[in-house]
Formats: structure tokens, sequence, C-alpha cells
């Protein structure tokens, strides 16, 4: 086995390379806006860095969106390849590479993967019986799928399969990745996922089938050409084929990786087959598989179904890109689950990315311009050091926090250190010295907050590059910030004298109502979001009182289905329970069940409100409409 050649500090970072069925949303975009992010960090201290990401579009889920929408996989993924390129594009994304996983390079290393993997004894043929979830691209177990037979993951319904198959030896494994986890206790980050990892493999390994025959999108396996390889096979081997494995010399000078960026649910192929796969090649391990939460959409789970799945395009089009970064990596806690509104990105755009940190160079450029002509001089000797000093120990918490890949707390100590400035500067009132003509004083405090400003500039580099560059330029850098050593700006007195040129406020501030009531009227939905609420008639069959409720009153109805169903519904200030029966309704009904008052209610009944007034929405007998008739 060789080692990684280490003359050079090298860092390999990667995301996950993803599907191509379906268009980028806020979940793509925040593992790789936090791959970037690291990826920009240890360029700016000076890392020899490689930064991968691609797309997956093998497999069955890809064939089979492709013939839904009528045309060839290729087809499909070289169109939606595009809306990922795009969109890193617009998100300042600093990928090294690129990779298609139906690339030749990529195809070549399955394949040449797969025969060292089998010549070695380590795949064998056998056939396959079993459960398949196509969204996952997963195999389940009996036990794991329920009498319901529904994906453990994702909740869809698998399928059965039973075809010949290859199959990799991962129960030969077990053993061996035990011990690799014991003594690399944060390969998997955060410790939670680990210790999940670990108790998962202890409690044993089946093999895994590695190749399929029902189907012919994929990388044919070298040897026998009816079967393709797994998905998964083929889409892990991306982070070596991407730098050359297994033709190219250059592989040994990048891996191993030292961090995948993966979502939670994703982790076990990334945490247990990749590093099995890698051991029956002989190859080192990656360093760390770092998993994120999932994002909600205001406290829901983000669906196509519920037609909340967020647009990171649209995103960027109503707020600032850098302010889009900033929210996901500062609202959550990284490896948490987080919940994105806009509500809350408003409010991190007005008071922090406003008032703290535009509001500083802002009023700091204004006095420059005001007190000494925008120069700003560094003064023969300094008295106060306190910011200097509060640099130097922020910048150890940050160092700290990207290492723990905890972003979020490395831009909490940023932004501290921002709020200590600003505070700085109204303590020292550089009004009042300027008014009493205490010109050295002055200097020095001006000298002092633009040099904290440059200092801010270099720290949110990786994580706002536009705006980091938009400082560099108002504080009269002329020279590419990306060409300033990290010493530059951890040195806090290394500048003599700079000429500033204010410009435009980095941020606008944002009225949250007028803009979200704007964007409501604004925003029409489509005829399928509307069809998403299915909306039935009911005819109620029986209503009671619920005690100890003011307001509730709970209905039998007949909604057409083998069963009554029951509804709990606040009618109790404009119904008696006796006046509801008999009526047909309007119900909700594939709303999920909800308890009132310990009774759970299956749907809503639909009802106008008018003040203090209310009316059922009902259909007339003489309509002769039967219950559970369609509404639409
Ligand atoms: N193709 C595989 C990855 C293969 S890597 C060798 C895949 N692709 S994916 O497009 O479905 O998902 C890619 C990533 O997006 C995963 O890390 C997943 O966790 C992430 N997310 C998908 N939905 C998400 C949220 N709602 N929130 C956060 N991340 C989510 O899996």
């Amino acid at each position: 086995m060789k080692e990684k050649k280490m003359e050079k500090n090298r860092y390999y970072i990667t995301t996950p390379i993803y599907y191509v069925n379906d268009v980028p949303h806020i979940g793509h975009s925040y593992t790789t806006i936090a791959a970037d992010t690291l990826a920009r960090y240890k360029r700016f201290i000076g890392d020899d860095l490689f930064f991968l990401t691609g797309t997956d579009e093998h497999g069955q889920k890809i064939q089979k969106t492709a013939q839904e929408k009528g045309v060839t996989p290729k087809e499909l993924a070289d169109s939606v390849v595009k809306n990922f390129k795009t969109l890193w594009e617009k998100l300042d994304i600093s990928n090294d590479f690129f990779v298609r996983t139906t690339d030749d390079y990529h195809i070549k290393c399955v394949q040449e993967a797969f025969k060292r993997i089998y010549e070695k004894g380590d795949i064998y043929k056998g056939e396959y019986e079993g459960w398949y979830c196509v969204p996952c691209e997963s195999y389940h177990s009996e036990n794991d799928i329920g009498k319901n037979h529904i994906c453990p993951d994702c909740g869809r319904a698998v399928e059965l399969v039973k075809e010949e198959s290859y199959f990799f030896k991962l129960s030969a494994y077990r053993d061996r990745l035990l011990e690799f986890y014991e003594n690399n206790p944060d390969f998997v980050v955060p410790q939670t996922r680990y210790n999940e990892i670990k108790s998962f493999v202890k409690g044993g390994l089946r093999d895994l089938s590695i190749t399929r025959t029902s189907f012919d999108w994929g990388i044919k396996v070298p040897f026998d050409k009816k079967h393709v390889v797994y998905v998964w096979f083929d889409a892990l081997l991306n982070y070596i084929s991407a730098i050359g494995y297994p033709f190219d010399e250059k592989f040994w000078q990048i891996w191993p990786a030292d961090v995948h960026f993966v979502g939670k649910d994703i982790l076990k192929f990334h945490a247990v087959y990749w590093p099995a796969f890698l051991m029956a090649l002989d190859l080192p391990l990656p360093k760390h598989i770092v998993a994120h939460g999932w994002w909600t959409v205001d406290g829901k789970k983000m669906s196509k179904s519920l037609g909340n799945v967020v647009d990171p395009n649209e995103m960027i089009k109503k707020y600032p890109k850098d302010a889009y970064r900033y929210f996901l990596l500062r609202n959550v806690p990284f490896g948490l689950d987080g919940d994105f509104s806009e509500k809350e990105l408003i409010g991190r755009i007005n008071a922090e990315l406003v008032n703290d940190l535009g509001n500083l160079l802002n009023r700091t450029l204004t006095m420059a311009e005001k007190y000494s002509n925008s120069i700003v001089e560094k003064p023969n000797n300094i008295q106060d050091d306190s910011l200097n000093k509060l640099s130097v120990e922020t910048y150890k918490k940050i160092d700290a926090d990207m290492n723990r890949f905890r972003f979020d707390e490395a831009l909490s100590h940023i932004f501290e250190f921002i709020r200590a400035v600003n505070k700085y500067i109204t303590v020292k009132e550089p009004w009042t010295l300027k008014k009493q003509n205490r010109e050295q004083e002055l200097k020095e405090v001006m000298y002092n907050v633009v040099s904290s400003l440059v200092y801010i500039s270099g720290m949110l580099l990786a994580f706002m590059p536009d705006t980091a560059k938009e400082m560099w330029k108002q504080l009269g850098f002329t020279k590419n910030i990306d060409t300033y050593p990290l010493s530059f700006f951890l040195n806090f007195h290394s500048i003599d004298r700079i000429h500033i040129q204010k410009g435009d406020v980095l941020f606008e501030k944002i009225e949250a109502d007028k803009k979200q009531k704007k964007d409501k009227k604004e925003e029409k939905i489509s005829i399928d979001e509307f069809f998403n609420v299915d909306l039935r008639t009911a005819k109620i069959l029986s209503a009671e009182s619920v005690e100890k409720s003011k307001k509730l009153i709970k209905l039998k109805v007949d909604a057409g289905e083998e069963k009554p169903r029951t509804l709990v519904a606040g009618l109790k200030e404009y119904y008696k329970p006796e006046e509801l029966v008999g009526k047909t309704i309007v119900i909700v009904a594939n709303l999920k069940p909800a308890k009132l008052m310990g009774i759970e209610s299956n749907g809503m009944l639909l009802a106008a409100k008018d003040g203090k007034s209310l009316g059922l929405l009902t259909v007339s007998d003489t309509d002769n409409i039967k219950p559970g008739s369609k509404i639409g």
C-alpha cells in the first residue's frame, strides 16, 4: 500500500455526487457550500487543496425518470448537470474538478476496481432475492421493511427483486471495520453518528449485492456484460476515479481524502461500504466522514408533493448570494437538522449583515473620509492593543471551529469580534476626539478599527467571498485579496498607510413583512399543487360534543371509504351537534392525523369565516353527490 506523499500539506475535500433525476435544492446547496467554505479556508491557510464535486448519473432511479420524461438517461443527465454547474457558479463554488459518473475515466476505474476485487476473491456470483428501494437505491431486509413493505429510510414502497447478482463479501470486513473505528474515533463526525455506525456494524453485516441485471443503465461488469454495477459501488468510486485511480500517478499525491461531506441519510454508504471497498482495494481510508443534518422548511419536511422545495436559484434572486451562504452555515450547528425560514434569513440579514458588519464598514469609512481625507496611517506607537489581542484569541477559536467542522461557531466568533469593534468605536468616540483636536488618539483609534476591518475581511473570505472582496476594495487595496497570506491578516499591524475607497453599503436592510406579503401575492400555485390537496365530500353520520372542550365537536363522517372517519372540529360556538348530522360537507382527506383533546382527527372540514360568523361548506342533497366524491 502506497502512502500519500506529504511534502506539501495536501488537503482533499469532496461533496456527495448528486443524482441527476431532479434539479438542485437547498439540501444540495448546503453540503456544497459547507464543503466550499472549508476548501476556501484551507486554501486561505496555505494548504494545497483539491475540492471535488459532481453528479451521480447511473442506476434504476435515473433510468425510470428518463423514461417518464421520454428522454434517454444520458440526455436527462446532460440537461440536469447544466443546472448543477450553473448553480455552483452562481454560488461561487470553487471546486477544482466536476466528476460525472458517465465520464470515460470513471467507467474504466469502476471496471478495473471491480475486476481487482473479484480477482482477489472478495466478489462472488450468487442470487439476490429481497427488497429494493429505487428512490434510495438501497437494499433492505424483510425485518427493515415491516408488514407494509415500506423503505425504513424514505417511507416509500420497496419492490421485490429476484435476480442473479455478484456479491461483495462485506461480512468479511466487519472486524476490520470495527478495529478501524476503534483506532479512529473521529473518522465519523459528529460523535453521535460515529456511535450509530459502530453499533450498526457490531450488529453484523450481510454481503452486499453489487450488480443488477433487470435494467441496463449502468457500468457493465467487464467480464459479464449482462450485469451492470450497483449504483452505489459505481458512485462511491468517484472519489478516486476523479483524481486518477488506478492509472494515473497523480492519484497518490491527493488520496486519501481528508473530508467526505455527506448528509446523514447517506452515512452508512460512506462509513461502512466505502471503507470496506477501499480495504478490498488495498487503499488507505479517508480521514473523516462528516455528516450533516437535514433541512426542513418552515418546520415541514421538504417534498415535491407539499410544493415546499426551496430552489436556491430563487433564493439568490431574492437575497444576496453571500447572505444565503451565511444563513445556511450560521443558522444550524453543523451536524444537526435545521429549519429554513425566510423570516429568519431576513432577521439575520438585518441584524448581523446590515447592522453589525455593514454598519461597521460604512461608519468607519465615512469617518476616515471626514477626519483624514480617506487616508489611514499607522501611528508611531500604539497605546491600545486590545483589538489586536482579541483578534489573536478570535482566530484561535475560528481555526479550532473549522477543524471540527463547526462553521456556525466560527461565524459566531467572527461576529463577536465585529460587535467588539463596534463597541470600541462607541466607547472611544472618535467624533469627540476630532472635536477636541486629539489627533494622535484619533489616528490610533482609526488605525485600530481599519486594521480590524482588514482582519475581518480575511476571516470572512471563506464564508462570504464576494463580501470580503468588496470590503477589501473599499478598504483601498488594489491587489487581489486571495494573493495575501494568512500571516498578513494575523499581523494586526500589517498596513502602513491605506487610501480608503468608500463604496455602497454591503447589505441593504430588508423589510420582512412587506417583502413576504409581496412575494405571497405574486406567488401563484400550479394546478398540480392545488391537486395535492385531496378535497372530498363527506356525510356527517353522528356528532357529539367533546367534554371539557369549549370548542370541539367530534364527528363521524362517511367519506366513501370502508369505515367512517373521525373528525374533530371547532364548531361548538356555531352549531349544536344535532344540527350537523346529515349534512354533506367538504373535507381535506389527505391531511396528516392530528390529536385534539386526546382524540385522533383524520382530516379537516372546510368552513368560511367572517368575523364571528361561520358557515360550513356543504353540498346540497338535491345534487345527488355520493360521499367521497372528489372536488376540483
Ligand atoms: N447520489 C447520492 C450520493 C452519492 S455520493 C457517492 C445521493 N444523491 S442526492 O442527490 O440524493 O443527495 C445528495 C445529498 O443531498 C445528500 O448528502 C443528502 O443528504 C443531501 N440532501 C438531500 N435532501 C436534503 C435536505 N432536505 N437537507 C439537507 N441535505 C439533504 O444521495
